[in-house]
C-alpha cells in the first residue's frame, strides 16, 4: 500500500487550499472542497474495506454518487492549515450504497466530519455527473470582489453575467454559459444545497450572494480557473465602478464567442 500523504490528490488539494488562502479568498474556515476520486485511485493507498466510522448525511443522496469515493475539507478546518495537516484536516468517505451515510476511510482523525456545505457539494456533484460525466470537482470560497459585486447588484443571473462579460474579454470565452445567482440564503443547509445544484444542471459557476461562490471542473485547475476569471474580472468591475469609459462593446463580446464557437447565454448581449 503507498503513503497517502504522497498522493496527488492530496498534494493538489494541499497546494490549492494554501494557494486559495494566499489570495485571501479563504478568512478562518472559509471555503470547502470535495474531489470525486475513483475506486483505483483510493485503493492504491487504503484498504477500502475498513471503514473508521460511519458520518449520518442528513439528506438522501442521489443515485449517481451512491458507492463513490470523495476527498472533502473538513468543517471548521482552515485552508491555511490543509498542507501541513491533511490527516486532521481532510477526510476521504464513500458515499453508503443506501445514500444515508458517509463512510470514512482515511482522515477527519480529530474526531472531525466533512464541510457543513456537504449537501452543496454532494448535490452539485450530482447535478453535473448528469450533464457532464467528467466532472470530478466542486470548489467553494468567499473571494472579496465578487463578493462586493454580488451586493452592487440585482439579483439577476443574466445582468450579473453581463456585467461580468462587459468588464473583462476574457469572461465570455472562459463561462460563455453565464454565472447562476443564488439570492442570500442561510448556508450550510439542504435548501441551499438544493438550490445550488439546480444551477448546476446549467452553470459551472454559481453565485451565493453576500457569502461567495461555487466552481466546478474536471480537475482542481479547472474550478479553480473558473472562479479565479469570475474573481478577477470583479475586481476590474468594482474598481472601475462610476468611472467606466470604455466598456466592452456588445459587438467584441459576440466576435469572441463567434472566434471560439462558443454557445453564449441567451438574452445577455443583443444580438440582432
Ligand atoms: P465549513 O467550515 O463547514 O466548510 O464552512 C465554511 C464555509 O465556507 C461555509 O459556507
Ligand atoms: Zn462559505
Amino acid at each position: 500500500m503507498k503513503n497517502i500523504l504522497e498522493a496527488p490528490f492530496i498534494k493538489e488539494i494541499s497546494d490549492i487550499t494554501a494557494n486559495m488562502y494566499r489570495l485571501g479568498w479563504d478568512e478562518r474556515n472559509g471555503g470547502n472542497i470535495s474531489y470525486l476520486l475513483t475506486e483505483k485511485e483510493v485503493s492504491e493507498y487504503l484498504d477500502i474495506t475498513k471503514v473508521i466510522r460511519e458520518i449520518p448525511l442528513g439528506f438522501q443522496a442521489d443515485e449517481i454518487v451512491l458507492n463513490k469515493y470523495f476527498l472533502v475539507t473538513g468543517t471548521g478546518k482552515y485552508f491555511k492549515n490543509v498542507k501541513g495537516d491533511p490527516e486532521n484536516n481532510l477526510g476521504i468517505v464513500r458515499i453508503s450504497n443506501k445514500g444515508d451515510k458517509a463512510e470514512l476511510l482515511w482522515g477527519y482523525k480529530d474526531g472531525g466530519k466533512f464541510t457543513s456545505e456537504f449537501p452543496a457539494h454532494l448535490m452539485s456533484h450530482a447535478a453535473r455527473l448528469k450533464v457532464d460525466p467528467l466532472n470530478r470537482i466542486v470548489m467553494h470560497t468567499h473571494p472579496t470582489y465578487t463578493i462586493c459585486m454580488g451586493a452592487c447588484l440585482p439579483t439577476d443571473e443574466k445582468i450579473f453575467t453581463r456585467k461580468l462579460w462587459k468588464s473583462n474579454t476574457e469572461a465570455v470565452v472562459v463561462f460563455p454559459e453565464g454565472i447562476g445567482v443564488l439570492p442570500c440564503m442561510i448556508c450550510g443547509t439542504n435548501e441551499i444545497g438544493e438550490a445550488t445544484a439546480e444551477k448546476m444542471k446549467t452553470f459551472r459557476l454559481v453565485s451565493w450572494t453576500n457569502h461567495g461562490i461555487y466552481g466546478v471542473g474536471h480537475n482542481i485547475d479547472e474550478a479553480f480557473g473558473l472562479i479565479e476569471t469570475v474573481e478577477k474580472t470583479a475586481q476590474i468591475y468594482m474598481l472601475t465602478l462610476g468611472h467606466v469609459v470604455n466598456e466592452i462593446p456588445d459587438e467584441v463580446i459576440i466576435g469572441l464567442a463567434k472566434l471560439w464557437n462558443l454557445k453564449m447565454m441567451p438574452g445577455v448581449i443583443d444580438e440582432k
